[in-house]
C-alpha cells in the first residue's frame, strides 16, 4: 500500500516505519520535526517537513492509508499549556481528517492512549472502561478517537484507534530520544550512566505491592506488529483496541531490572508523587488477540530494557 505516516520521524513512528517498509510498503513520512529526529527517517522514504495542519499539501488519492502518529504527547505541559494540545492534538487531527476525505483516503490508524481511561476502578483495563481522563493530554487523545468515530459513522472512514500502555524497548537502533525526557526507563538508564541528578522516585505510598506505581510495558516492536496487523484487517468503521502486556511491573520493578541488565546501580531519591498518576495501569487486550491474533513477543522487562539500553548512544556506556 501506499501509506502517509504522520510523525513517522518520533519514536514509535519510526519503528512503524521500518516494519512497514519490511513489509513492502511505500511510506511517505510527514513531521514537522517538534519532537521527531530527521536521521530516524529511514533513506529513500519521502519526507515532508509539515505539521498536520498541512497533511493537504502531500496527501493524494493515491495514497491507501494514514498512520497517524504525530501529536503532542506530556501529561504535564499539557496541564500547563492545554492550548497547544487542543490546536494541535484536536485541530490538527481535524484538518488530517478533512485532508484525508477530499483526497479520498479511506484507511486509518490512529495513535491513542491509555491516558484516555484516567483513574480505573479495575484492572485489567478493557476497551469498554470509562473513559475519563485526569489531564488534557488524555482528554485530546480521546476527543480523536470520538472525532473518528463520528467521520467513520458518516463518511465510510476504516479506521482502528491503538491505546498504547507504556511502550520500552527499541528496534534495529531506533529507541527514545525525546529532548524533554518525562518517562521513566530512558530516565532510569541516564540516572544508571551516572547523567544529570539522578532519578526521582514519584511516591511510594500507592495502594500496590511495593507502594510505587504499577504500569503495563510493552516493546516498541510488538506495538509495530499491532499496527501491521490493524491497517490489513481494516474495514468501514471504528475499532478500538488496548494494547499492552496485561502484566504490571512497579517502578521498582524497573529499576531493579535496569540494574540487572545495566550492571549498576540507578540512584533514585524519593520524592512526593507526581500529580495525575494513576496507582496501576494495566491493559487487557484480550480483543485484539481475539480479532486481530495480535501476539506480543518480546514481554520480559529484561528484554525491554536491554533494547532501550542497547540504542543509547555508544558514547555514553564509555
Ligand atoms: N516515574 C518516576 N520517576 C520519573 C519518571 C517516572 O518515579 O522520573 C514513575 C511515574 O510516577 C510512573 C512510572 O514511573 O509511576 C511510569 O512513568 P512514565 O512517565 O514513564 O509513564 P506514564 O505511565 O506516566 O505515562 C504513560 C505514557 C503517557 C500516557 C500515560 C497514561 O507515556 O503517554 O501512560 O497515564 F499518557
Amino acid at each position: 500500500m501506499k501509506l502517509l505516516v504522520t510523525g513517522g520521524a518520533g519514536y514509535i513512528g519510526s519503528v512503524v516505519v521500518g516494519h512497514l517498509l519490511a513489509d513492502g510498503h511505500e511510506v511517505t513520512v510527514l513531521d514537522d520535526l517538534s519532537t521527531g529526529h530527521r536521521d530516524a527517517v529511514a533513506p529513500g522514504v519521502e519526507f515532508a517537513e509539515l505539521p498536520i495542519a498541512e497533511a493537504a499539501a502531500v496527501l493524494t488519492p493515491a495514497f491507501d492509508g494514514v498512520l497517524h502518529f504525530a501529536a503532542k504527547s506530556l501529561v504535564g505541559e499539557s496541564v500547563a499549556q492545554p492550548q497547544r494540545y487542543w490546536a494541535n492534538n484536536v485541530g490538527g487531527t481535524l484538518a488530517l481528517l478533512e485532508a484525508m476525505r477530499a483526497a479520498g483516503v479511506g484507511r486509518l490508524v490512529f495513535s491513542s492512549s491509555a491516558a484516555v481511561y484516567g483513574e480505573p476502578d479495575r484492572q485489567p483495563i478493557k476497551e469498554t472502561a470509562p473513559t475519563r481522563p485526569t489531564n488534557p493530554y488524555g482528554a485530546t487523545k480521546l476527543a480523536v478517537d470520538l472525532m473518528i468515530s463520528s467521520y467513520a459513522a458518516a463518511h465510510g472512514l476504516a479506521a482502528t484507534s491503538l491505546r498504547y500502555f507504556n511502550v520500552a524497548g527499541s528496534w534495529r537502533g531506533l529507541g527514545e530520544r525525546h529532548r524533554t525526557e518525562t518517562h521513566l526507563i530512558p530516565l532510569a538508564l541516564r540516572a544508571a550512566l551516572g547523567q544529570g541528578e539522578g532519578l526521582t522516585l514519584y511516591g511510594e505510598d500507592y495502594p500496590t505491592r511495593d507502594g510505587t506505581c504499577v504500569r503495563d510495558y510493552i516493546h516498541v516492536a510488538d506495538l509495530a506488529s499491532a499496527h501491521l496487523l490493524a491497517l490489513s484487517a481494516s474495514a468501514p468503521g471504528h475499532r478500538v483496541y488496548n494494547l499492552g502486556n496485561g502484566d504490571g511491573f512497579t517502578v521498582r520493578e524497573v529499576l531493579a531490572a535496569i540494574e540487572g541488565v545495566t550492571g549498576r546501580p540507578v540512584p533514585a531519591a524519593l520524592g512526593p508523587r507526581r500529580p495525575g498518576d494513576p496507582a496501576a495501569l494495566v491493559a487487557s487486550s484480550e480483543r485484539i488477540r481475539d480479532e486481530l491474533g495480535w501476539r506480543p513477543t518480546r514481554t520480559t522487562l529484561r528484554e525491554m530494557i536491554t533494547d532501550a539500553w542497547s540504542a543509547m548512544p555508544t558514547a555514553e556506556h564509555a
